[in-house]
Parts: structure tokens; sequence; C-alpha cells
């Protein structure tokens, strides 16, 4: 049994180990500190569910003026696995606040940036905040709309893990993530912090737009209290199995993750987890697009993880797992549902704690961290400094 170990105080030397591997597997195992650190930080402490809830009273710190809360629309720019916490934070404000939101690579942007609109928020996410296409990015949302005859209104925020980076200077507001300093090139607990800024953001405005109950905010509130515990949990019961599998696969060649809503992103973020640190070719895809075209990839070599939390988007997921198995290919399941005898379908098993639907990234992403990270070790790499890529790309 591998002995879990809380990390109570992520601010203590960030370059000091602390006993672990690796970098990597210390970060991955901080994000309970870090999500209580930011819940502590985005969550106002003295808001009294049985009091407040039913008023306009705000359970978030996030001192914003009135205006900005009416956004018509937000764009996001961002690269890698903080592009990924904006596919996230895209349902979390579509379906949460029913804000129309758009994502887009930060490199992508500065070739084709969204039409001009306004009353728009423009949201750059980048963990060092100094990524060049970032910074790019959000210098060209700015001065196009400086330079537009219509009068546009626009606010601009960064969420960010550096405070005092190039990005803070470059927005009107900024969201720290507080994480602490990330050392593994692979980003795992300052992608965790960008998803409780994301997710309290898109409650904020939820609530600041009336179109969330009293009951639903005290339910989502009390949920995301839990998470910190949550994913003690899942460190503590599934770092074991996952390196058990991980010794299956050690030499696949080929993966596929699967997942639907707010899971796509994380199957992309695991797919982008599994590339850096194994350099196995891993993709990610939307359960339901996979059919049209991509499942043809699949025979017995090639490995298939399916994104499958208790909700809205299980049965789909499973009849994608079950088309996977039919297909000869072996399959893993991240799932919560444990009395279903459906997930017979899966040949192992990762659980996770029971969550809503809505908030299952902060669980289902874990998993995945894990499974690239034992991969990896398997594999004899350097899973802190993996071929090619630096902590920052600032060209
Ligand atoms: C994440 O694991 C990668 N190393 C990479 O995709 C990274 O997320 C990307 O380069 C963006 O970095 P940033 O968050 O510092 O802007």
């Amino acid at each position: 049994m591998i002995p879990y170990k809380p990390i109570q105080n992520a601010d203590t030397d960030p370059h000091d180990r602390q006993g672990f591997a690796h970098f990597m597997l210390k970060e991955i195992y901080e994000q309970p500190e870090v999500v209580r650190r930011c819940l502590a930080t985005y969550l106002k402490p003295d808001w009294n569910s049985d009091r407040d809830a039913a008023l306009p009273a705000t359970p978030f710190n996030l001192a914003f003026p009135e205006a900005l809360f009416a956004v018509a629309e937000i764009q996001i720019v961002a690269c890698g696995t903080s592009r990924h916490a904006g596919l996230v934070a895209q349902y979390w404000l579509e379906q949460l606040a029913g804000i129309p939101t758009r994502v887009r690579s930060a490199s992508e942007f500065v070739s084709a940036p969204f039409p001009l609109t306004t009353n728009t928020l423009t949201i750059a996410v980048t963990q060092s905040g100094e990524t060049a296409d970032t910074l790019a990015a959000i210098e060209v949302a700015k001065k196009r709309r400086s330079q537009s005859d219509v009068s546009l209104q626009s606010w601009s925020l960064g969420i960010t893990n550096q405070p005092d980076s190039s990005l803070t200077k470059a927005v009107d507001y900024t969201l720290p993530t507080l994480a602490g300093a990330e050392v593994g090139v692979a980003a795992t607990k300052t992608f965790m912090a960008q998803l409780v800024v994301f997710c309290c953001l898109a409650l904020a405005f939820a609530v600041r737009r009336r179109v969330l109950s009293p009951q639903q905010l005290v339910d989502t509130i009390a949920a995301l209290r839990l998470l910190p515990d949550q994913i003690e949990t899942t460190l503590k019961q599934q770092h074991e199995p996952i390196q058990t599998v991980a010794q299956t696969f050690t030499d696949v060649k080929d993966c596929i993750v699967l997942g639907r809503g707010m899971n796509r992103a994380i199957a992309l973020e695991g797919a982008l987890k599994l590339k850096e640190t194994t350099y196995i070719h891993a993709e990610g895809y939307a359960g339901g697009e996979f059919m049209h075209g991509p499942i043809a990839l699949l025979d017995a070599k090639v490995l298939v993880i399916a994104i499958a939390p208790a909700g809205n988007v299980y049965d789909q997921m499973l009849a994608n797992a079950q088309k996977a198995k039919t297909n000869g290919a072996p399959l893993i399941g991240i799932t919560n549902v444990t009395e279903s005898s459906d997930r017979a379908v899966f040949d192992h098993q990762i659980t996770v704690p029971a969550i809503d639907e809505l908030l299952s990234p902060f669980l289902t992403v874990t998993p995945l961290q894990l499974l690239a990270y034992a991969i990896a070790v398997q594999r004899g790499l350097d899973v802190d400094r993996p071929r090619n890529i630096t902590k920052t790309l600032i060209h």
C-alpha cells in the first residue's frame, strides 16, 4: 500500500521535493491543499447558507464592478493545459451562468481573433503569466478594441499563478491561482487551482444574474467544500491501483481518452499529460465525436480510457466504452458509479468519490495525472523535465 502523504504547507521551499521521488508527484499530492487555499480565498468564510442563500449576498470574494457581472459574452485565450481549464470553464459559464463563452488557443487568436463584440470580458489564463502566445493574444484583443470606432465596453481579466507577471500588467483585473510554485513541466496543481478559480467565477456570475436557485447555490458551495477531502481520498485509494494498471500499459503506443460534456476537456488534458510525460501518442476526444471516424483507429493495441462519471453523460459514455470493447481495445474506466453491473465493461476501473457531474472534473483529472506519472516513471523517463519542452514558452 502506498502511504498517503498529506502536504499541509505548499509554501515551504517549492524546490524541496519533500521526500517525493519527483516534483510532478509532489505537486499532484499538493492538490487537496491548493484547493483548500483557493476556496479559503475565494469563498467568504462568514457567508452562511441558512442566513444568506436567498439574499443577493454573494458568497464569493470577487471585487468586480457591477457592470462587469452583466457581460454579454466571455472570450478565453490560453495555451496547453491552461486552455483545457478554459474549456471546462466554458461549460460552467454557459451552463451555470448562461453567458455565451468562446475559447481559442492564444496562438490561433493572434491570427484569427473573435469578432469584436460589445460588453465582453476577455480572460487570459496562464500559470506562468509569461507565455508569449497568451500575452500576444491579450495585446491583440486590447489593441483591436482601442482602434475600433464603435464604443465597445470591455474588460480583461488574467487568471495566473504569478501575480507579478507580465500578464498582470496587461490586464484590468487578476485572479491569482495560489498554487505555489510549480516545478514539474507538466502542469498539475496549477490546473486544479485554475478550475477552482473558474468555478467560483462562474458561480459568482450565476448568483449576480439570478440564474441559480438558492438551493443550488447552497448545494454547490457545500460540494466545493468537500473537494479537498475527496481529492485526498482519490490519492489515498487510487495511487496504488493506478500504479498496477500503469504496469500493464507501460509499452502501449497509442491511447484514446474519451469524455463528454465538461469531461471532454479532461479527456484532452489527460491525453496531453500522457503525451508530454510518457511520449505515448494520446488523443482526447468527445465521446460522441469519436464515433464519426476516429473509432476506426481501435484494435487490441490501442488503450482506451473512458471518463464516465454518474450523471447525464454516463449512459452515453458506457455505450462508447462498450463499442471500444467490441473493437478489442483494452479499457480503463474512470467513474464514481460503483453499484452498476454495467461497469463490468471496464477491464480496469478507477473509482473516484461520488460528486455532482458539474464538479466531476475536479476528481476525474487526478487519476489521469497519476497514470501519466506512473507510466512515465516505469518507462524510465525524466518526468519533471520532458524532452523538447520548457516550463514556459517565451519564444
Ligand atoms: C502543461 O502540462 C504544459 N507543460 C503546457 O501545455 C502549458 O500548459 C502551456 O505551455 C501553457 O503554459 P502557461 O499556463 O504557463 O501559459
